[in-house]
């Protein structure tokens, strides 16, 4: 069945405006095929970033009636007959034009992280993991790098000023998963809060409620990193260390 949908688009740079369309929507589709659809027949300067189709490659991340989501894997049935859609680029990023950010944030803060970080007195083939050491990292690996979590989260949203201090969950999760790896020698307690900007994060979850891996971003990486960072923090042991200058 072909029914015929009203789409606001936001057209332009950070200065544009939302445009509006009715287009052609037909059973069983997603936003991204109605884009393409405009595409096609309205609007063939429309930018749109996407690449599988498929939910895997995390391109495709825009704002739907306000929502962080990739438009690829929201199905056109989940709006009542007659709901408007709104489409906007993701909010906390710079817009090129029409729906495609700007993300280099995102990979200049991946680039902050210090690599993985191991004993070099062993040799490969020497580590030993347990399978729940194993299984945590493949959790955040699942990540396809949508950069969704960072766009939802408060504390750079309508922050900008808090974007050269604060990393986001994405890379927090990064900073957690080799803080717990049993391999890795570096003590990333300290950066975590110092340079990542761990305090800023008040937990609200934002960034787990919209990752399209249901990574548990808060429960398993943040706040587990936190913890660490407070048992560092008061630990008596480490606060006299730290006074006379041992540590
Ligand atoms: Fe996207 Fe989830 Fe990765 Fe964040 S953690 S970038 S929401 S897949
Ligand atoms: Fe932001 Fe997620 Fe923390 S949305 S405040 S990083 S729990
Ligand atoms: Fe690849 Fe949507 S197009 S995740």
């Amino acid at each position: 069945m072909t029914t015929t949908r009203t789409f606001h688009v936001w057209r332009g740079d950070g200065d544009g405006d939302l445009a509006t369309y009715e287009v052609q929507a037909q059973e069983g589709e997603v936003v991204l095929d109605v884009l393409h659809r405009l595409q096609a027949t309205q609007a063939p300067d429309l930018a749109v970033r996407w690449n599988c189709k498929a939910g895997k490659c995390g391109s495709c991340s825009v704002e739907i009636n306000g929502r962080p989501t990739l438009s690829c894997m929201t199905r056109m049935s989940t709006f009542g007959p007659e709901e408007e859609i709104t489409v906007t680029p993701m909010r906390t990023f710079p817009v090129i034009r029409d729906l495609v950010c700007d993300v280099s944030y995102n990979y200049q803060k991946a680039r902050e992280i210090p690599s993985f970080t191991p004993d070099p007195e062993k040799q490969p083939g020497d580590f030993r993991m347990a399978q729940a050491d194993v299984q945590r990292p493949q959790e955040f690996r699942k990540c396809i790098e949508c950069f969704l979590c960072q766009d939802v989260c408060h504390v750079i949203r309508d922050h900008e000023e808090n974007k050269p201090a604060f990393s986001g969950p994405r890379y927090l999760m990064r900073v957690a998963e080799l803080e717990m790896h049993p391999e890795d020698t570096a003590d990333r307690r300290t950066i975590a809060q110092d340079e990542f900007g761990m305090g800023y994060c008040n937990i609200t979850k934002c960034c787990t409620e919209v990752c399209p891996e249901n990574i548990a971003i808060t429960d398993n990486a943040l706040i587990p990193l936190k913890e660490r960072i407070a048992d560092r923090r008061y630990d008596p042991v480490v606060w006299l260390g730290e006074k006379i200058g041992l540590r």
